[in-house]
């Protein structure tokens, strides 16, 4: 049997006929990129996964090539032939193999193609929504291509340095039980037993605490998690983890051993040396300064607190918020006293979606000040506030008074919104910090109840112990995140091994014993069978992909990606299933929602 096809077997990828190659004889295979007719010399760019190589078709020197004319956009064709250099005057600098052309001596159509709903190269005029109807067509685009590889040599990278440091991969279920992260499930129903579902994993988090009290010491996994969630431009429904967990380690050994991690990928996949160990800061630092749990620090322009002056003042609005509780925080945008009256309403209106009910600023200009609140604030309070935000001529400064999380918030945006504005983000930087110490548990209001920050599983600091009962709103815990320019790539902590810290958790969460014992009966009973000291974090794999490629959603890291409604456009999933199916599940659809009429008697 020969190999190949019709004849044909490939000696070379398109991407690698540089002029090293002259002379020689090459078959290859691949998709036609585009096609120019010069009479009787026909131009192909013929494309594979590794590359354009343009080839010519001269029906003077091969018989077969009076037959060129046959072949058309993205066809898929096999074709033999010899590298030649181009004439002077024609080489292309911006293609690997710019310098060189295959002269074909015979070639074969292997298929045809339709014309296709859109031009098959890197920066595609279409919306995205064609592009993930026709995805295997958006896939042959180049740098789709690159980006798809770029996810495997991430996931290879990982598997190569966490297998150096002794972790062994584990596959945890699919069909399993609700693993508490925050979401809602995706739930499968079970034919064989009526009325009762699985629940697809938003994480593989109680398997891996069990993999630690089962002694695996140090396990990974590249981990397909769901769910059901409002999606942005960083969240999919589907999503990839690279998790990890680890027994007898604190605090410093994952990030050592991450901070590895992320050295060996960048070092793969962009050849940049990464500078570690990485920046820390805690959350509260984090929140005070920056506004936000992941900051980027690639550029300063720092919260400042003005409460105190605030609190003196004769400005109602900012006196009144200081009153309730609240704070009065602001920005320097150094150099932008020129700012118009419009440019400051537009960022006004950016931060009101945050909350901020008012944006207020003072210019400090060359002889004097331009602001709407000067009048109510005495010379010494003015200096002070100006001295406090490092005020210089020429600068502008805004300020947000109102609840502590609508200041953060607002202003946290307004900094980011700023520092594109004013270009202050340096490009090709790759900014890692490590968020610290995060709160245990958050006040819920709707629920009337404390919820974990993270999750139940995760430890408090042993300090905050105390403050257990009292004020648990206080607590910190073992809980850490990477943030990357801004962006949270992962999160873990330190679990709780001990069973009556879990159960005590558990109560203040207001999970009862009969319910604590129903959902994770399983996890309390092993911690009672000698579990390790352990903890973990997970990755988000697509996420950081996303950085490393610089892409501006996460849909262009994942071969066949959702919506923002979680609709798969290929394959139209999810859809609606016949009676029968749902009859045999013993499900009923309220109304007629999600049922295929069917051609079966009911
Ligand atoms: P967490 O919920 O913080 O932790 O998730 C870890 C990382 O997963 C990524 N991520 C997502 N990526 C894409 N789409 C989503 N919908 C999505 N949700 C999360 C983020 C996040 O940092 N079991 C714990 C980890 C642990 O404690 O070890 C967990 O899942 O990058
Ligand atoms: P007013 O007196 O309401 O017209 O507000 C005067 C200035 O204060 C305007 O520039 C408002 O945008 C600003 N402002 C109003 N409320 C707030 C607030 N909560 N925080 C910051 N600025 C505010």
């Amino acid at each position: 049997m020969s190999k190949g096809v019709k004849g044909f077997v490939r000696t070379h990828w398109c991407g690698d006929l540089t002029k090293g190659l002259v002379g020689k004889e090459v078959t290859l295979c691949g998709w036609v990129q585009s096609q120019r007719d010069h009479g009787g010399i026909i131009f192909i760019d013929l494309r594979d996964r590794e590359g354009i190589v343009q080839t010519v078709f001269d029906s003077e020197t091969s018989e077969k090539c009076r037959f060129a004319h046959k072949i058309h956009n993205q066809y898929c064709i096999a074709m033999r032939g010899k590298v030649e250099m181009r004439p002077p005057g024609s080489t292309n600098p911006h293609l690997k193999t710019g310098e060189t052309e295959i002269l074909v001596s015979d070639f074969e159509i292997l298929s045809t193609s339709l014309s296709t709903p859109f031009l098959i190269e890197d920066d595609v005029k279409v919306g995205e929504d064609i592009r993930l109807r026709y995805r295997y067509l958006d896939l042959r685009r180049q740098k789709m291509q690159r980006n798809i590889i770029v996810r495997y040599e991430v996931v290879k990278a990982v598997r190569n340095f966490l297998d150096k440091q002794g972790f062994i991969e584990i596959e945890t279920p699919i069909l399993t039980k609700s693993t508490p992260e925050g979401a809602r499930d995706y739930l499968v129903p079970s034919r064989v037993n009526p009325g009762k579902f699985y629940a697809l994993p938003q994480s593989p988090q109680l398997f891996k605490q069990l993999l630690m009290v089962a002694g695996f010491e140090r396990y990974f996994q590249i981990a397909r998690c769901f769910r059901d969630e409002d999606l942005r431009a960083d969240r999919q429904p589907e999503f990839t983890q690279i998790d990890m967990e680890m027994s007898f380690i604190g605090e410093d050994d994952i990030m050592e051993i991450c901070e590895g991690l992320m050295k060996t990928i960048f070092k793969k996949t962009k050849g940049i040396d990464l500078t570690t160990p990485f920046k820390r800061i805690s959350y509260l630092e984090a929140m005070e300064r920056f506004g936000t749990d992941k900051p980027d620090m690639r550029f300063l322009l720092e919260l400042k607190d003005i409460t105190d002056i605030a609190k003196e003042c004769r400005f109602k609005v900012f006196r009144e918020v200081v009153e309730k509780g609240g704070v009065v925080k602001g920005i320097n945008a150094k150099g932008c006293a020129n700012f118009s009256r419009k440019d400051i309403d537009e960022l006004e209106k950016e931060i009101a979606p945050f909350g901020a009910k008012g944006l207020a600023w003072i210019k400090i200009k060359e002889n004097e000040l331009g602001s709407p609140i000067i009048k109510f604030f005495s010379k010494q309070e003015i200096d002070n506030i100006i001295s406090r935000l490092d005020g210089k001529v020429g600068d502008i400064l805004f300020f947000v008074a109102d609840k502590k999380d609508i200041v953060y918030s607002s202003l946290g945006n307004l900094r980011l919104s700023l520092a594109n504005k004013l270009n202050l983000i340096k490009q090709n930087t790759y900014d890692f910090v490590w968020v610290l110490e995060f709160p245990l548990l958050e006040w819920d209001n709707e629920g009337r109840r404390h919820a974990s920050v993270h999750h139940p599983f995760t430890s408090p600091i042993e300090k905050d112990m105390p403050l257990l009962d009292k004020e648990p709103s206080k607590v910190r815990s073992r809980a850490y995140d990477l943030t990357l320019n801004g962006v949270e790539i992962g999160g873990g902590s330190i679990r709780i091994h001990q069973p009556h810290l879990q159960k005590k958790i558990f109560e203040i969460l207001k999970i009862g014993e009969k319910e604590a014992q129903e959902k994770f009966g399983f996890l309390l009973e092993a911690l009672k069978y000698g579990a390790p000291p352990h903890g973990g974090i997970a990755f988000g794999l697509d996420r950081l992909v996303m950085e490393i490629i610089s892409a501006n959603s996460i849909r262009d890291t994942i071969a066949f990606p959702k919506t923002q409604r979680a609709v798969c456009m290929l394959t139209n999933a999810p859809d609606t299933v016949k009676k029968e199916q749902l009859r045999e599940l013993k499900i009923k659809v309220m109304g007629d929602a999600g049922i295929e009429p069917t051609t079966s008697a009911v």
